[in-house]
C-alpha cells in the first residue's frame, strides 16, 4: 500500500524523524526558520500530510493558494495552533491536531522561572556580574519582592494554568487566584475564581496561559494594565498577542506595573528596543516547550494523531 507524503517543515529530534520515516514517505524540510506562504502552499498540494510548527502561517491566502489540496491533515507540533486559520483549514476539509500533553509541565516551569527571575530582579544582576562593574554585596542592593506567600493571579485554567498553580501553591505557599473562561477546580490545591478585573486588582503576580487566537488577542490592554498595582508583575507564557505590547511598554514607562516577563511576543520574533532597553523587563527567546523530552514527546504526539488519522480514527488531539 503506498504511504502517505509526509513534509516535516524543521528539523525535529532524531526519534521523531525515525518514526516518521518508517510510517511516511518522508520529507524533511532542512531549515530552521518559518516556511514562506508560497512554500506552505506547494506543500499542501504536493503533501498528505503536513507536520508543521509555530511560525508556519497558513492564512487563508495561504489556502487559497492549494485549491482541493492534496494534504489532508495539519499535525501542528506545538499546543498553540494561533498561526492556522482553522476555519480555511476547515474549507479546504484539511484537519488540524496539537500537541497538548508534552508541553504542559515545561511550559508552567518556564512561567516561575519567568516569575521569580522578575520578582528577585535575576536578569539584572546577571546582567550586573557579566557586565564586569559590580562593586561587592551591599545592604540594599537589587532588593526585590518575595514570592513566597504572595498572589499569584492566572488568567486561563487549562492544563498549563493548573500546573502553574500548582507550583505556586506547594512550592511556594502562594494564594491562587485564577480566571477562566468556565468554572474550574484545581484537584488538590486551594483557589479562587474571579472575574478577570478583579485578578488584575488582586494579584502581585499575574500570569498569562490562556491560548492565543483572535479571542483572547490583547486580553490585556491598557485598561486592564491600569487595574494592575504599581508593584504588580505581568508573566506571559501563551501568544503574544493576548498583550497589547505597545500599551505594556507604556505601562511600564509610568511605573503603573513594577515589571513583565516575557517568554512570547506579539509580533515575535521581533522584541521592541523599548523593551529590550528596560531593566524591569525579562526577556526568554519562546523557550517555554524547550526541553529535549518535550520537544520529542511533541514530536511523538504529532506522529499519534497522524497515524490514527490515516488509520481512520478521529485522532485524539483533533482541534478542528
Ligand atoms: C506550543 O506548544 O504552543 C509552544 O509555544 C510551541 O509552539
Amino acid at each position: 500500500m503506498r504511504r502517505p507524503r509526509l513534509l516535516i517543515t524543521r528539523p525535529l529530534p532524531e526519534p521523531v524523524h525515525a518514526r516518521a520515516a518508517a510510517l511516511f514517505d518522508l520529507t524533511i524540510r532542512k531549515e530552521t526558520g518559518p516556511t514562506t506562504a508560497a512554500d506552505l502552499s506547494a506543500a499542501l498540494r504536493d503533501h498528505d500530510a503536513i507536520l508543521p510548527s509555530l511560525g508556519d502561517v497558513f492564512s487563508p491566502d495561504v489556502f487559497a493558494g492549494a485549491p482541493a489540496p492534496r494534504c489532508r491533515i495539519l499535525a501542528n507540533f506545538g499546543v498553540g495552533v494561533s498561526h492556522i486559520d482553522l476555519a480555511a483549514a476547515a474549507g479546504a476539509g484539511v484537519a488540524v491536531t496539537n500537541t497538548p500533553g508534552a508541553v504542559t509541565g515545561p511550559t508552567a516551569d518556564i512561567a516561575m522561572l519567568l516569575l521569580l527571575m522578575t520578582a528577585r530582579r535575576a536578569g539584572e544582576g546577571e546582567r550586573l556580574v557579566r557586565s564586569g562593574t559590580w562593586q561587592g554585596w551591599h545592604p540594599v542592593q537589587l532588593l526585590g519582592q518575595d514570592v513566597s506567600g504572595s498572589t499569584v493571579g492566572i488568567v486561563g485554567m487549562g492544563r498549563i494554568g493548573q500546573e502553574v498553580a500548582r507550583r505556586a501553591a506547594a512550592g511556594f505557599g502562594m494564594r491562587v487566584l485564577f480566571h477562566n473562561r468556565s468554572p474550574k477546580a484545581v484537584p488538590g490545591v486551594e483557589t479562587e475564581q474571579v472575574p478577570l478585573d478583579e485578578l488584575l486588582q488582586r494579584a502581585d503576580f499575574v500570569v498569562l496561559t490562556v491560548p492565543g487566537g483572535s479571542e483572547t488577542r490583547h486580553l490585556i490592554d491598557a485598561r486592564a494594565l491600569t487595574l494592575m498595582r504599581p508593584h504588580t508583575h505581568l508573566i506571559n507564557v501563551s501568544r503574544g498577542e493576548v498583550v497589547d505590547e505597545a500599551a505594556l511598554i507604556r505601562a511600564l514607562e509610568g511605573r503603573q506595573i513594577a515589571g513583565a516577563a516575557l517568554d512570547v511576543y506579539e509580533f515575535e520574533p521581533a522584541v521592541p528596543a523599548a523593551l529590550r532597553e528596560r531593566d524591569d523587563v525579562v526577556l526568554l527567546p519562546h523557550l517555554g516547550s524547550a526541553t529535549r523530552a518535550a520537544r520529542e514527546g511533541m514530536g511523538m504526539t504529532a506522529l499519534d494523531n497522524l497515524e490514527a488519522f490515516f488509520l481512520g480514527r478521529v485522532p485524539e488531539n483533533k482541534v478542528a
